[in-house]
């Protein structure tokens, strides 16, 4: 009978290596301990043996059986496992980077405009916000623009229709709305907002009613510049302006000051640069801002008295500046978006 049931049971052993699958796993139990089972044979033996000997003969028999749990257990969790591991797919060290996630780049218009405000970051300008939907008042009358001014003309300025307006406007031209033709407009609500002394910088989006061609766009941005205190000069005005161009364009690049007009500020002026790395537009003087001191008719309308405050203005389109920078000769391309186009100044 011993040697009965070691035959049973090591044939089950050298079978259990080749188990894999759930299936085979109860094939091997069948054939082991099922109703023709190798083992369950042996326990039928039992019965023809005689009482003396049944004891001794029970004892092998539960021997076996517990080494055939143990074997089947054993074997069991080795297939579960198998099949964890299949449900789980291939090994993963989730810690790896992905390769298929391509990483996206800053648009060359943000880049600009965080370059420029962190030029006049360095200078204490602190960065100023404003509504992209503004007030005529807002955008004209407190900066000196005369009702009459051409830039004010329904051809030039996107009007909001009357039915939008405010009914209770304080101020003459606040109840009309338009889509702000300029960043100066925030020059107007930082000072009602805020006293001086202040050096703002504003950027955000402007629009015209302009044709869109190689230079132009309905739709642009700028950034606004504004530094009001007690004695504010020319002298600062062109010490902020070369500074800005030196850590834009390089120390290589050269700056001029050409009187101008612009209504909110007197004197006005364009400043031009000229630089030997601008590619083929080196060498020639561009224009690239406009600025001046503040107009002291501004100052007035924002509650500040010109006796004791002065103020320097600028105001430049980050579109002009970018495409200098990187000898964009199509505005267009800002907004086409064209992934070769914004991959190649990433
Ligand atoms: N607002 C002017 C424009 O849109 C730019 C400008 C010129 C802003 C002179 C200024 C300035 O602050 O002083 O063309």
């Amino acid at each position: 009978m011993q040697d009965q049931l070691d035959r049973a049971l090591s044939e089950a052993e050298a079978a259990a290596g080749a188990v894999r699958t759930r299936a085979e796993l109860e094939a091997l139990k069948a054939r082991l301990v099922g109703p023709n089972g190798s083992l369950t044979a042996v326990t039928k033996v039992m019965g023809t043996l005689s009482k003396e000997e049944r004891p001794a003969a029970g004892k092998l028999l539960n021997a076996a059986k517990a080494r055939a749990e143990a074997l089947l257990a054993g074997l069991l969790s080795k297939v579960e496992e198998a099949e964890l591991a299949a449900a789980l797919g291939p090994e993963v060290d989730p810690t790896l980077p992905s390769p298929d996630a391509p990483a996206g780049v800053l648009h060359p218009l943000t880049r600009t405009r965080e370059r420029v405000l962190a030029t006049f970051r360095k200078l204490g300008f602190v960065v100023a916000e404003g509504p992209e939907v503004e007030t005529e008042w807002h955008c004209f009358d407190a900066l000196n623009t005369p009702a009459d001014h051409p830039a004010r003309d329904m051809q030039d300025t996107l009007y909001l229709p009357a039915s939008f307006r405010s009914a209770d406007a304080p101020r003459k031209g606040e109840e009309a709305l338009l889509l702000r033709t300029h960043t100066s407009s925030v020059q107007v609500r930082t000072m009602l907002g805020r006293k001086p002394p202040l050096r703002i910088v504003a950027p955000g989006r402007c629009f015209r009613r302009d044709a869109v061609d190689a230079t132009h766009s309905a739709n642009f941005h700028q950034v606004e510049g504004l530094w009001v205190d007690r004695s504010v000069t020319l002298a600062d005005l062109r010490g902020v302006l070369d500074f800005f161009v030196k850590e834009t364009f390089g120390p290589d690049a050269e700056t001029r000051l050409r009187p101008s007009f612009f209504p909110f500020t007197e004197p006005s002026f364009e400043m031009d640069i000229r630089s030997p790395d601008l590619g083929r537009l080196s060498g020639r003087w561009l224009e690239i801002l406009g600025c001046g001191l503040v107009d002291p008719k501004v100052l007035e309308a924002c509650g500040l008295d010109p006796a004791e405050w002065s103020g320097l203005a600028f105001g430049l389109g980050l579109e002009r500046i970018a495409m200098l920078q990187h000898g964009i000769d199509d505005i267009r391309h800002f907004y086409a978006n064209d992934l070769r186009f914004l991959r190649q100044l990433a």
